[in-house]
């Protein structure tokens, strides 16, 4: 079992099918993570950081370790990728060194590029434009919660972000029901909808935009927010904590949701700023759930893309 692509850049790339088998996998390895130990043995993954991260470096660090193979941590400072050496010449060296890229960037660009000039895989591991790991673990999440995707009414409140993004392509595939509630200005990219709307024909998954937070978590069975300024916008953190007010997640806006609604976040989580301590932590809430299942859906990732082909 493979991959058709090479890299895993973007949700929007698999086709529906290697969207559930991503999951599937995932589910196995979660129940049974003694059968892949030595799925990728002596097999190593360089993971690019250009951002901080707590679970991203965590889960695929130690998911290798899993795997029986081992990873590497670059810190921002240690390649100053692009600026201490080109990204084509990052990539040209790396092939020969690693047999598995993982890369956070700030523009995605950076990672399709480091894809384009390597002849190993490469993940996306959060860039500018979206973060497909993220998604996957998510949607594992809400397939943990609610049985089947295709009854997931998901409502994103806040930034047309990323994750949004992600999430976006991730319902398309699955035949979910997603509503991104957002304020003017801040909806996500137009090619984004666009392309996530044709993934949604061949699955009925509905997909809309609105602008009022209460009428997009109404009849959701899943509330999912992140922060309103992500890693690089710090400079707008005030000026966005002003637009964003009215879309915080607290206890009255989980009242407006469908009954029994889950609660997620992609963490870091703001607390007091996008979400309330009420609502992350309360029982509705699965956000350490989704962070555990970044490692699960991950590893699924690099076995799929890397792995020796007969645990399949
Ligand atoms: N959700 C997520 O990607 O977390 P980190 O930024 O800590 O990796
Ligand atoms: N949108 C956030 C996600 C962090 C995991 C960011 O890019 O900073």
């Amino acid at each position: 079992m493979r991959l058709a692509a090479k890299d895993l850049l973007s949700i929007h790339d698999l086709s529906v099918e290697e969207f559930r088998l991503i999951l599937d996998l995932a589910d196995q390895m979660k129940a049974n993570p003694g059968r892949f130990s030595r799925s990728l043995e002596r097999k190593t993954l360089a993971m690019i950081f250009e951002k901080p991260s707590l679970r991203t470096r965590v889960t695929f660090e130690a998911g290798m370790t899993q795997l029986g193979g081992h990873a590497i941590y670059l810190a921002p400072s240690d390649i100053s990728l692009g600026a201490r050496e080109s990204i084509p010449d990052v990539a040209r060296n790396l092939e020969r060194m690693v047999e598995i890229i993982m890369a956070r960037t700030f523009r995605h660009e950076s990672v399709v590029q480091l894809a384009r000039c390597s002849r190993i895989p490469v993940i996306n591991a959060l860039s500018d434009y979206s973060h497909p790991c993220q998604a996957l673990a998510d949607f594992l999440t809400l397939r943990e919660v609610h049985g089947d995707l295709r009854k997931v009414k998901l409502c994103y409140v806040g930034d047309g972000n990323n994750v949004c993004h992600s999430l976006l392509f991730a319902a398309a595939k699955c035949g979910a029901a997603m509503t991104v509630a957002c304020p003017r200005g801040y909806e996500p990219l137009k090619e984004v909808v666009e392309l996530a709307q044709r993934d949604a024909q061949e699955t009925s998954a509905s997909l809309r935009i609105v602008h009022s937070p209460e009428q997009g978590v109404s009849g959701a069975n899943a509330v999912y927010t992140d922060v309103w300024a992500s890693m690089g916008q710090e400079a707008e953190t005030e000026a966005r904590a002003k637009i964003f007010r009215p879309f915080q997640v607290n206890e009255s806006l989980m009242a407006k949701a469908g009954k029994g609604a889950c609660f997620l976040h992609c963490l870091p989580a703001h607390r007091g700023w996008e979400v309330t301590d009420s609502v992350a932590d309360s029982p509705a809430s699965v956000i350490f759930q989704q962070a555990e299942n970044r490692l699960h859906a991950q590893k699924s990732v690099l076995h799929l893309l890397a792995g020796k082909e007969e645990l399949s």
